[in-house]
């Protein structure tokens, strides 16, 4: 769906952002970019919708290395839609549904349609009743959501984030989740750059950790064990529920699959009968 085949980018003070970085978003997929600060999670995401031009390597979408002709950025921006880190750098209308519909009117669609996918993407992100709103007074957690309706009112193929759970509690965390899983649901490649790794570990199918510019590794979510070292020496501790379900396991307490969150594995461990640890005492 989406590739980057040995992108390198240089910013204009000449730092290095990319340094021949490759990997691939296969089209329904869960992506999670993981890396320290500075490994150019922002870098590849910028390139991945063309605000960032490679100064060397190929970006390829559906097969075809993109040329950055202006009708081939129209239609890439239109299938790959980002929403910033920083949502202040990404709303600049007056209103809600002003910015929402910035997208769909500058397509070119009539009227009727851009009312229609704009009343979609506000409800989807659960921002109808905050439609006629300045942007201004939303909360930081609104002002995503208007990001993310903005990108959905494009109908994007492939939706990229950028540490979107940053600055939000624990609750807008949860619905930005459950608004992922229906998006995923309806086929969309979704893309995020977190530092969460625990999350990372829940929600993707699979991982691309970058350092310096490069992508060390990508892998899917049953191989996480399997990449152990190579993500510490990335900077990247292993999950805490992975941490905790193997020590369980070397104690022959739990004995299932990985478990992908810690309810997941508190269920696992509720299965167990209650006299199950004393009897493993008398065991030992
Ligand atoms: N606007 C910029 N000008 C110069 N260097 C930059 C700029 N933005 C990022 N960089 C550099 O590019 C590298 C990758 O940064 P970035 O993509 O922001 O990493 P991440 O998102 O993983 O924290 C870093 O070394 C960073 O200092
Ligand atoms: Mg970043």
């Amino acid at each position: 769906m989406l590739e980057a085949r040995g992108l390198v980018y240089r910013y204009p003070d000449s730092s290095r952002g990319l340094e021949a970085c490759s990997l691939a978003i296969a089209p329904g997929s869960r992506n999670a970019l993981l890396g320290a600060n500075g490994s150019g999670k922002t870098t590849l995401l910028q390139h991945f919708n063309a605000l960032l031009r490679p100064t060397g390597g190929e970006l390829h979408l559906g097969g075809q290395a993109l040329t950055y002709s202006r009708a081939e950025l129209k239609a890439l921006r239109c299938r790959v839609g980002l929403v910033f880190q920083n949502p202040d750098r990404q709303l600049f209308s007056a209103s809600v549904e002003e910015d929402v519909s910035f997208g769909p009117l500058n397509l070119g669609l009539d009227e009727a349609t851009v009312r229609e996918r704009v009343a979609a993407a506000l409800a989807a992100t659960g921002m109808t009743a905050c439609a006629a709103r300045p942007v201004h007074q939303l909360s930081h957690g609104q002002k995503k959501r208007v990001c993310i309706a903005g990108v959905l009112a494009m109908h994007p193929e492939v939706l990229l984030l950028d540490e979107p759970m940053a600055g939000l509690d624990a609750a807008m965390q949860r619905e930005l989740l459950t608004l992922l899983d229906d998006l995923s649901g309806q086929g969309i490649s979704i893309v995020v750059a977190t530092h969460d790794i625990d999350f990372a570990y829940a929600w993707a199918d699979r991982v691309h950790l970058l350092q310096a510019g490069r992508c060390l590794a990508s892998f899917a979510a049953d191989e996480w064990p399997a990449w152990r070292q190579t993500l510490l020496a990335a900077g990247q501790p292993l999950p805490a529920v992975l941490e905790l379900q193997q020590q369980l396991q070397r104690l022959g307490i739990v004995d299932s699959a990985p478990a992908r969150s810690l309810t997941e594995l508190v269920a696992a461990l509720a299965e167990k009968p209650a006299d199950f640890a004393v009897d493993r005492r008398k065991e030992v």
